[in-house]
């Protein structure tokens, strides 16, 4: 627990609510909430913020803190009287919770254990997808793209957050074959990675017209480097605490952030072509994957632009099958035209062709079955708390 505070009665009694008790870690910190702008909430659960109300330099650095914070940690305010007006601006700086002094100690540890646990329900975790190429060229960037755009309308009735997140920061594609204009800037974060967050992940995003949000980097096609782990690690945490999904194109080297990304995974792909070399790449991909992350993620290989035609001399797909085994996810068939306009143009496969072949298939490989059936009539998430709280 984190306590900002100027009051040293108000400091006593929260070292006598909280201080003798083993399990929870205090940390006070003496000032006010103004002289402290850029508080570091880094691992603190709940934050308590003694306010002085009154004074307007207070209110703007507890608003400029709460958008750093988002919705983790949830942060307590603790004001000298009770002002209506003050309220109403706390409320909409999305402050856990407030109380007047004098605070009771009883109050405060009920407060908190409160506002801890409705917060932690509240903040969401994404399903990631990862996509990584068996070779080059084999259509990651496509599956991943038209993944993320399908899972944007794969809810029941609202529509799902996706983030799709470019971590071919070499030879990235992702921002082009979208036609938007890529804003991640790597250098602005790599000396200092605790800077990243919320706020300035909203600067990096581009935003698609399709609703899809995207973070890709600018090209350095003549830069052959690598980036802290912990850079990209603290990325993806913190994209995945803002979307449903988060869909990643992951490059063909294997850098020293790849492991984290993979374990990190809900569902990993590994796209091939369909050509020998190409299963024997992916096949070989798949032992490696198991033998570093052992009980992570299990890789399921998809072969892209799959023709099977009568008398062709080439590879089948029980040939794939075998091959494969249980790895195998599924073939994605070949349409290049349609892929090439939807690239060109910067637009979804569906709004080329809707119905499609490609995003039939891929909807049948990519989302969960119950996305697939017609939507329950499902009792909004607001009606149900308004719903609640009229029945005590
Ligand atoms: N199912 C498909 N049918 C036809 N063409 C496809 C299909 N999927 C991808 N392509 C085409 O294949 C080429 C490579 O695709 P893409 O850029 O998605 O691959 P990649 O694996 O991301 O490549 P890189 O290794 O360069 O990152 C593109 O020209 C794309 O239009
Ligand atoms: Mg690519």
């Amino acid at each position: 627990m984190a306590v900002l505070t100027g009051d040293p009665a108000f400091e006593q009694s929260v070292r006598q609510t909280f201080g003798a008790s083993g399990a929870i870690e205090l940390r006070i910190v003496p000032g006010s909430v103004a002289s402290m702008d850029g508080f570091d909430t880094e691992g603190v659960t709940v934050v308590i913020i003694d306010l002085d109300a009154s004074r307007n330099e207070e209110m703007a650095a507890l608003e400029r803190m709460m958008l750093r914070v988002g919705a983790w940690p949830p942060v307590l305010v603790v004001t000298q009287d009770f002002d209506a007006e003050v309220a109403r601006s706390l409320l909409q700086m999305r402050v856990a919770d407030f109380l007047v002094k004098p605070v009771q100690p009883v109050e405060l540890v009920r407060t908190c254990a409160r506002v801890a646990r409705s917060s932690a329900a509240e903040t969401k975790e994404a399903q990631i997808y990862t996509f990584t190429p068996a070779v080059g060229g084999a259509g990651v960037t496509t599956l991943a793209i038209q993944t993320a755009l399908l899972l944007i309308n794969s809810g029941q009735r609202v529509r799902l957050t996706v983030c799709l997140v470019d971590l071919d920061f070499q030879h990235g594609a992702c921002a082009d074959y979208l036609d938007i204009e890529p804003r991640l800037d790597l250098k602005e974060i790599e000396p200092r990675p605790e800077r990243l967050d919320r706020q300035l992940l909203e600067i990096m995003l581009s935003h698609h017209a399709s609703g899809l949000e995207v973070i890709a980097a600018p090209n350095r096609p003549a830069e052959m480097r690598t980036f802290d782990p912990d850079m990209v690690t603290r990325l993806l945490d913190l994209v995945s605490s803002h979307f449903d999904y988060v869909v990643i194109d992951m490059p063909r080297t294997w850098f020293s952030w790849t492991d984290s990304v993979l374990l990190g995974t809900n569902r990993l792909f590994i796209v091939s072509e369909m050509t020998v070399p190409s299963i024997r790449q992916a096949k070989g991909l798949v032992a490696a994957i198991r033998e570093r992350l052992g009980d992570g993620p299990r890789p399921q290989v998809i072969v892209n632009r799959f023709e099977q035609r009568m008398f062709d001399p080439g590879l089948k797909k029980a040939d794939i099958e075998q091959a494969l085994g249980a790895d195998f996810a599924g073939t994605v068939p070949n349409n290049y035209r349609l892929v090439r306009e939807a690239i060109d143009r910067g637009i979804p496969l569906d709004e080329v062709k809707p119905g499609n072949n490609i995003t039939t298939q891929l909807r049948r490989l990519m989302l969960p079955q119950s996305a697939a059936k017609p939507a329950a009539p499902a009792v909004s998430g607001l009606v149900k708390k308004l719903s609640l709280s009229l029945a005590k």
